[in-house]
């Protein structure tokens, strides 16, 4: 009388004799790859990045988001790229952030990866980048340049600096995209702190 486990034996050895012809590799001797049961899990028929699509007639490019809609967490900047509003940002806009320990250091590490490069790791226009367009970097203590606002980069009010980071000015360029409103603020934070030229 045949026992349960020679029964399983009976049906799991022929099993797996013959799955073991079809089974894939890629290290056969002769460097063929073996057969694929199920070609679409190894080969995606999903589109592939940058590729172009089929779906849509009037564009082969990714879809654009529909009009009106804005990304969770947007936060609208009311001020133009004029020196006009920059100027009204400077006498309206203040910091909405607590200035704490903790907030200045999530500033001055936000500061440390987008800024330092150019404006130097304590603010005083030195940063690595040594190409001439970036030759002349003025220090955030700086007490003599007259800027935009009439008065010298140390005292740049919160909403100049905002904005500044915001659109950019000549080589330096706009942070509108890399940086979320957030952001921007605890990095002002902490440009305030670099002001004072410790
Ligand atoms: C690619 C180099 C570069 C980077 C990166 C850069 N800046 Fe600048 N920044 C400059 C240059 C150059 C100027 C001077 C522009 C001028 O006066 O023509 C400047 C000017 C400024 C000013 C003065 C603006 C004004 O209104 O007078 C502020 C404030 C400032 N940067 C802050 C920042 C902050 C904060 C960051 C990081 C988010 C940053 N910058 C990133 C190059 C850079």
């Amino acid at each position: 009388m045949k026992t349960v486990s020679t029964k399983i034996l009976l049906i799991a050895v022929p099993f797996l004799a013959i799955s073991s012809l079809f089974s894939s590799c890629s290290n056969n001797e002769d460097g063929r790859p073996g057969y694929e049961f199920m070609p679409d899990m190894y080969r995606s028929p999903s589109l592939e990045i940058y590729s172009s699509n089929t779906f849509f007639k009037d564009s082969l490019n990714a879809r654009q988001p529909v009009d009106g809609t804005m990304p969770r967490g947007f936060v609208a900047f009311d001020y133009d790229n004029t020196l006009e509003d920059y100027l009204l940002a400077g006498n309206e806009l203040k910091n909405p952030f607590e200035n704490s320990e903790e907030n200045l250091e999530k500033g001055k590490k936000l500061y440390q990866m987008f800024c330092a490069h150019c404006h130097g790791k304590n603010g005083d226009g030195k940063g690595s980048i040594t190409h001439p367009v970036y030759g002349a970097i003025p220090s955030y203590a700086d007490d003599v340049m007259i800027r935009r606002t009439g008065g010298n980069m140390n005292t740049l009010a919160d909403g100049n600096i905002y904005h500044g980071i915001y659109y950019g000015l000549n080589a330096m360029g706009p942070h509108n995209t890399q940086l979320n409103d957030t952001e921007r603020w605890l990095i002002t934070m902490y440009v305030k702190e670099l002001q004072k030229g410790n």
